[in-house]
């Protein structure tokens, strides 16, 4: 029997600062088994979305040290680098390329809708560029380059990944068959993971409050007291349900670290206080992050390894871009050099 052609899966992290435990629940815990567990079935492709970041102004010594410790945490996740492409966005330069021409197929107002580019002009008035409207096309380029079946992401990503479709599919419609169009990949459990201080908010690297987020560089001591005072109600019963929205998170987290269904959460917490539930939260946390952590310090001390691997993610992911980018250009009618 023919052997069926593995799956495409890409996603990227843009470079933005020490990642959360919402990145690592919603995103990377995915990236790994995807990766590791299901390297059957799939091809993966992580990328630092180096490019991204440049929406919002950093220092470059900033940037440049950001994007090489976002690496690697990547590598620390446990993605082997020499049968998975990881790679530096900024290093292909075939995603802005790519970008540009996709640009020209994006209508004004269906980039205008997209509610990433009207929080992040509200929030930042003063500099409200265009690289920041067009976002959402470089997204869609680093995507359709490698002919990407799945994306995972977490749930604030989905209208950036719908975009995309729309871009494909509106090309593919004019000029043929050009690009896959990709499926979301948001898996239910960890698809948004909140803020410990303010439940209706999205955990975030960029909360002015730090007791709102764990980030994976923590201490032990520190996870525990951040889970510990993660605003809650006062009903003292473990359960999912409506008005319950810290609890409601707080299982979130801890379902995605110890794999427990909801109801046997509620049943191993039946008859016992927020405390307990509070401290076995934490010290599942703690359980599933130390073994990136100590890998993470380990890498960081070796900036040589990074750099080889970085060069070799670049260099395969050129390959597959280079063919995709050469079709688009062919297909829009761009006079080809004669070899
Ligand atoms: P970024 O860097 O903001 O986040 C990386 C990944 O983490 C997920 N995430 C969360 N998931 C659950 N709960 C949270 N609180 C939480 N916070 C973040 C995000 O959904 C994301 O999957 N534009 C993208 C980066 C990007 C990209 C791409 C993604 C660039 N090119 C191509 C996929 C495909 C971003 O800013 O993610």
């Amino acid at each position: 029997m023919e052997q069926e052609k593995k799956k495409i899966v890409l996603s990227a992290v843009q470079p933005t600062g020490t990642p959360t435990l919402g990145n690592y629940l919603g995103a990377f815990k995915n990236w790994k088994i995807m990766a590791n567990d299901m390297a059957q079935e799939y091809d993966c492709f992580y990328a630092v979305a180096d490019l991204h970041s440049i929406t919002v102004r950093l220092q470059p010594a900033d940037l440049r040290r950001q994007t090489l410790e976002m690496y690697a945490f990547l590598l620390a996740l446990g993605i082997d680098p020499e049968k998975n492409v990881v790679f530096i966005q900024s290093h292909v330069p075939e995603h802005a390329q790519l970008a540009w021409i996709l640009n020209c197929y994006t209508q004004f107002g269906e980039a205008s809708r997209m509610t990433q580019f009207k929080d992040k002009s509200e929030k930042h008035p003063e500099n409200v560029n265009v690289g920041l409207f067009s976002y959402p096309v470089l997204m869609a380029a680093d995507i359709l380059l490698y002919q990407a079946d799945y994306v995972p992401v977490g749930d604030d990503q989905k209208q950036h990944l719908e975009i995309t479709r729309d871009i494909a599919e509106r090309f593919n419609g004019i000029y043929g068959n050009t690009f896959k169009v990709p499926e979301p990949f948001i898996h239910k459990a960890g698809a948004r993971i909140m803020s410990l201080q303010d439940p209706a908010k999205k955990m975030s690297k960029s909360d002015a409050n730090p007791k709102g987020f764990i980030s994976l560089l923590d201490d032990d001591n520190v996870i525990l007291k951040k889970i510990k005072s993660a605003v809650t109600d006062s009903e003292a019963k473990v359960y999912y349900g409506e008005g319950k929205d810290g609890i409601n998170n707080l299982m979130e987290i801890y379902s995605c670290c110890t794999g427990k269904s909801f109801d046997e959460i509620e049943s191993e917490f039946d008859g016992k206080g927020y405390g307990d539930f509070k401290t076995a939260v934490g010290e599942a946390v703690i359980d599933e992050l130390k073994p990136v952590k100590a890998e993470y310090n380990r890498l960081i001390n070796d900036k040589a390894y990074l750099l080889q691997c970085a060069a070799t993610g670049a260099e395969m992911a050129s390959h597959f871009a280079q063919r995709t980018l050469k079709k688009t250009m062919k297909k829009v009618g761009f006079l080809q050099l004669e070899k």
